[in-house]
């Protein structure tokens, strides 16, 4: 298992090589049946490049097996916020793929002077993704509609 490679999605959408969106898409159809699955963004391609900011997939061989994607959001009047999805193969969990593509974009958000704001949303039963997120260093923050929101503080 290698990191096949780290990108800005824009970048790869230039360079042509692969297509993040249909590799994404590949870790979603392997995700199982209870497992939390709200990527209906990806039902809309042109939607989803162009809300995508930064992408980053984890490959094992040719296969896609992980990513995590930001989504930038405007808050309180004109600062930008991003906000993280992240999906692995159930094959492939708890061997630290998640934390590492989350680790990427939000390095890729931080470096971003115009991101203000690094967010997580998580449905309260999906314990996976709570415990990941405190992992990664995001604190509790509000709760909305069954959702508990973390944020990183900067
Ligand atoms: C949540 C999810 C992304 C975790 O992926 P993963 O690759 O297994 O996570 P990692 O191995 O990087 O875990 C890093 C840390 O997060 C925490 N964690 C991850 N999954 C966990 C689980 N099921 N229960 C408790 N803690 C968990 C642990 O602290 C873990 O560190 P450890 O293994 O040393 O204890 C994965 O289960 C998944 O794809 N679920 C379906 C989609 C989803 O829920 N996405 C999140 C909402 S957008």
């Amino acid at each position: 298992m290698n990191v096949f490679d780290s990108v800005i999605l824009e970048a790869f959408q230039k360079n042509n090589e692969r297509d993040p969106y249909e590799d994404m898409k590949i870790v979603v159809a392997s995700l199982k049946r209870d497992d939390y699955n709200d990527f209906s963004i990806m039902e809309n391609p042109k939607f989803f490049r162009k809300a995508v900011r930064y992408s980053y997939i984890q490959y094992d061989g040719e296969l896609p097996v992980a990513f995590a994607y930001t989504r930038e959001y405007r808050y309180e009047g004109n600062h930008t916020g991003v906000t993280i999805s992240v999906a692995v193969n159930p094959e492939y969990r708890r061997r630290g793929y998640a934390k590492l593509c989350c680790e990427k974009v939000i390095q890729e958000a931080k470096s971003d002077p115009k991101i203000t704001e690094i967010a997580w949303g998580a449905d309260k039963t999906n314990k996976g993704s709570i415990a990941l997120a405190k992992s990664l260093g995001f604190k509790s923050w509000y709760t909305h509609d069954g959702d508990i929101m973390l944020r990183i503080p900067m």
